[in-house]
């Protein structure tokens, strides 16, 4: 029997996965009426409080409190806070998780302590096709004459990667950008580990989405975007997260007096805080980190079985419309099937991609494409609906049907 709209309707109604969902939902801004957002792995939905939040710090904090904002406010204090908040999506303990930065700059602070770390070992293997500032950062630190880099193109090709010994830190992303391919983050890392290497994840398309297990995994470092799923606002702080077991040794390659022992001291040397504040380098983001704790509101009351379990349930409903209806158009799954090989997003390899998700925003489906042929539905499990699947399969079938996204208004430059 194939999936129609009442099924989905009743899916909404039925599914167990994060009980009194439509509270979840109204905790987030809703866009214009008619307008069905899937790019949240690039920039997840607006928190509904998030406003009032930036107004009041603007009014009570930038320009009455000024200068003692630092003292009488928590702007001091929200890189360990917002951390600790998102710790829990993230299967690590609230201590080892700080938000600053962007993912580029975590990820080239964490690079660098895994070399100090891991030396006289200076291999860096990492993804080919891995998302390129992830690759540019390595690239730079190889050409500053720290590192030297070894790509692999999958999974299987690491044992050979790791075989000579040499290997400071295997640097993956937990899920693929494009297709949505998730790796299997214990078994990497064992791997890893036992050719002696560390681990680092970028988790930025599968945090706020899907279950991860940092912890259990025996991760050592990860890092990961704050504006996608985790809904921290355009140009939001990311975070990274450090093993407890590595943080107390080592300087942070970007030593700043932020992550210094003791702040306000003032000394004239360096001491490295105790604990992941050592990688913390300078003045928080106050304002975008004002704008994050409202998200981080509604993560710390989010069980992370429930929105995985949901964020299950919405895509595999999506991939089984997606096989129903578009399939014999020409379109097909560029993911994996399997939900625990999949991260936040659903890809579909298409030829014309980027004008078809420019036809779908023109009928108010937000996707996004990729090159060379990726669609991409970013699939939000607080704030979708199984019905939103059903319209916006709807608008692609008839968009391929139609031929219409062939039209040259859809041949613009897109981000
Ligand atoms: C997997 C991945 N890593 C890193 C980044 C870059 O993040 P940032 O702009 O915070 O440096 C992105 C941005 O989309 C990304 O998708």
């Amino acid at each position: 029997m194939l999936l129609n709209a009442q099924d989905c309707a009743a899916l909404d109604q039925t599914t167990s996965a994060l009980a009194d969902f439509a509270a979840w939902r109204s905790a987030f801004a809703p866009g214009p009426e008619g307008t069905l957002y899937f790019d949240a792995n690039s920039i997840g939905p607006m928190p509904v409080d998030a406003p009032a939040r930036m107004q009041h710090v603007l009014d009570a904090g930038w320009r009455q409190a000024r200068r003692r904002g630092w003292s009488e406010l928590d702007w001091l204090q929200q890189p360990a806070s917002l951390g600790a908040a998102i710790a829990p999506l993230l299967g690590a303990d609230a201590a080892d998780v700080r938000v600053c930065d962007t993912t580029s700059i975590n990820q080239y602070k964490l690079l660098c302590f895994a070399l100090s770390r891991a030396a006289p070992r200076r291999v860096i293997v990492l993804e080919q096709d891995v998302f390129p500032s992830n690759r540019y950062v390595a690239e730079g630190i190889a050409k500053s004459g720290l590192a030297e880099l070894r790509f692999i193109r999958h999974a299987d090709e690491l044992p050979a990667a790791l075989a000579g010994q040499d290997v400071a830190v295997v640097a993956l992303s937990h899920v693929d950008y494009r297709t949505s391919a998730r790796h299997d983050m214990a078994a990497l890392t064992r791997l890893a580990h036992d050719h002696g290497a560390l681990a680092l994840w970028d988790l930025s398309h599968s945090a706020g989405a899907v279950a991860i297990e940092l912890k259990a995994a025996q991760a050592d470092l990860a890092v990961g975007c704050g504006y996608k799923y985790l809904c921290g606002g355009p140009g939001a702080p990311a975070y990274l997260y450090v093993n407890a077991q590595l943080q107390g040794a080592h300087w942070p390659a970007l030593a700043g007096w932020m992550g210094h022992a003791d702040t306000f001291a003032f000394e004239p040397g360096y001491r490295p805080a105790p604990g992941p504040d050592r990688f913390l380098v300078g003045t928080p983001a106050v304002l975008a980190n004002v704008a994050f704790s409202a998200a981080a509101d509604i993560w710390r009351r989010v069980s992370p079985a429930a929105l995985d379990a949901r964020h299950r349930s919405l895509t595999d409903t999506l991939i089984q419309l997606l096989d129903e209806q578009c399939s014999p158009l020409g379109i097909s799954l560029a993911s994996p099937r399997s939900h625990a090989q999949r991260g936040g997003h659903v890809a579909l390899q298409f030829d014309g991609a980027a004008p078809l998700s420019q036809a779908m925003v023109a009928r108010g489906v937000v996707v996004s494409s990729r090159k060379p042929d990726a669609l991409r539905f970013g699939v939000h499990p607080l704030t979708t609906t199984h019905a939103d699947l059903w319209r916006a399969v709807q608008i692609l079938r008839d968009l391929l049907d139609s031929g219409d996204w062939r039209d040259p208004r859809f041949n613009g430059p897109v981000i």
